[in-house]
């Protein structure tokens, strides 16, 4: 298994060139199913879940031709089979965004329960219940998800009972070809279900109300190909802002979308940082400054993410007072904290809730990464520590950063993958 090894101490300094949302273009890839004429996708991140989603098209026979810079044609009229394998979903719980496509077009899906980042029990019930709410006859049988339904889906009411991002991006793609008009409430507002919603669209879909928590979709017979754009990911924009924050340097996200970011922005402001903005770059100065420490809430957009909790943690970790941080998103998803407290960091948690009391410095140490964000926590208080650190179990962070170590390395850090060829 890869390693990362990380010299910490430099201020960071200089520009970063943001990919596409890893969360936009597994919902995107999904919906090609759905669609009777070859879509095309720009800025597809190369990332290993991005790699597992297009594993599970082709495994269902769909023909995928990649072109230069994340370009990626899909044609889904090759499909010989309606089967995620367990193999292949085990790895990644956002798998389960093909059985909604799957059964509304081709009428039959067997979908592997998913795995995915061991964050507490995440379990894919609301997915479920969405399709039955539109018609489909759902069964759990030896680890798989079986849908079936005679004739098309019908349009329904769905209402969640948690806001659910890929819930709402299941669903969505499932009312797409059903007859009639299905409402989906209590709906995520993520950027990435409107990115979804967008490009089904552009497909030849009728969806009002996406970025609200109230979408509705009226079915429509068939959808065709289109060429579309994964919108940027603002959890790696905001995870290498966060690096200018923790080393005190200076850092220019480009390709990407500031709007996308406001509660991040708000809270690096807290923390001391000068925030500037154009229409497709983010600038953060710390000017060598200590942050300061902030406490934060993760809820639903356009709340804190969860997906940034992780790395504020590191941020508070090493800053001025002391912070609360409380994740009502998921449970377990503190996993960092011990790793953290083997740098030198005084966190402790209590259920929910995380005391962080911030320390004058960090100290490099061995530690392990548990799961995707975990992992870029880790990163940044390396960053930020004396000595050296070297992070193992590094898989997690290529499922959801392109290039970490290049892009970090461009920026002054001092980052180096240790291969397991190495090792071995
Ligand atoms: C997506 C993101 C993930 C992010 C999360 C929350 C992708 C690929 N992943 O994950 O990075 O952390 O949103 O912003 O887009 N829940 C249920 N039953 C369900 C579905 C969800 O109880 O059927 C619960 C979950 O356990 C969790 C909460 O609802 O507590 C939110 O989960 P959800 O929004 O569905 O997360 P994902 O779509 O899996």
């Amino acid at each position: 298994m890869d390693k990362l090894a990380i010299t910490g101490g430099t201020r960071l300094e200089g520009e970063v060139r943001i990919s596409g949302a890893k969360n936009s273009a597994l919902p995107l890839l999904a919906a090609t199913i759905l669609a009777s004429t070859p879509v095309t996708l720009n800025n597809v991140p190369d990332l290993h879940d991005i790699k597992t989603m297009m594993r599970i098209l082709s495994h269902m026979g769909m023909t995928i031709t990649k072109g230069e810079n994340g370009q990626v044609i899909i044609d889904a009229n090759t499909l010989t089979q309606a089967v995620a394998p367990y193999e292949l979903v085990k790895t990644m719980r956002a798998s389960i965004f093909v059985l909604g496509s799957l059964v509304t077009r081709f009428k039959e899906a067997y979908v592997s329960l998913p795995g995915g980042c061991a964050i507490g029990s995440r379990p894919v019930d609301q997915h479920l219940k969405a399709l039955e709410a539109l018609g489909a006859v759902v069964t759990v049988e030896k680890g798989y998800v079986h849908a079936k339904v005679d004739g098309r889906l019908r349009g329904g009411r769905i209402l969640f009972d948690v806001v659910t991002v890929g819930g709402t991006e299941n669903a969505m793609m499932a009312a797409t070809l059903a007859e009639g008009t299905t409402i989906i409430e209590n709906a995520a507002r993520e950027p990435e279900v409107v990115d979804l919603a967008n490009m089904l669209k552009k497909m030849g879909a009728n969806i009002e109300g996406a970025g609200t928590d109230r979408i509705v979709i009226e079915g429509v017979e068939a959808l065709t190909g289109c060429e579309y754009s994964v919108c940027p990911d603002r959890i790696e924009t905001g995870s290498y802002l966060a690096a200018a924050v923790v080393t005190g340097g200076r850092i220019r996200a480009t390709h990407t979308d500031p709007k996308l970011l406001d509660a991040v922005l708000l809270k690096f402001l807290e923390m001391g940082a000068l925030v500037s903005t154009g229409e497709d770059w983010i600038e953060i100065d710390m000017q060598g400054k200590r942050p300061r420490a902030v406490s934060f809430r993760t809820l639903p957009h356009p709340a804190f993410p969860t997906d940034m909790q992780a790395q504020f943690m590191a941020i508070n970790a090493i800053s001025e007072g002391t912070s609360t941080v409380n994740e009502t998103i998921f449970e377990n998803r503190f996993m960092h904290v011990p790793e953290l407290n083997r740098m030198g960091a005084n966190i402790e948690v209590d259920g929910h809730t995380a005391v962080v009391r911030g320390v004058g410095k960090l100290d490099g140490a061995p530690v392990m990464a548990t799961d995707l964000r975990a992992s870029m926590s880790l990163v940044l208080a390396a960053l930020a520590a004396e000595g050296d650190t070297v992070i193992d179990r590094i898989y997690h962070i290529d499922r959801g950063y392109e290039r970490v170590e290049e892009k970090l390395s461009l920026l002054g850090a001092k980052i180096r993958r240790i291969s397991s060829r190495v090792n071995a």
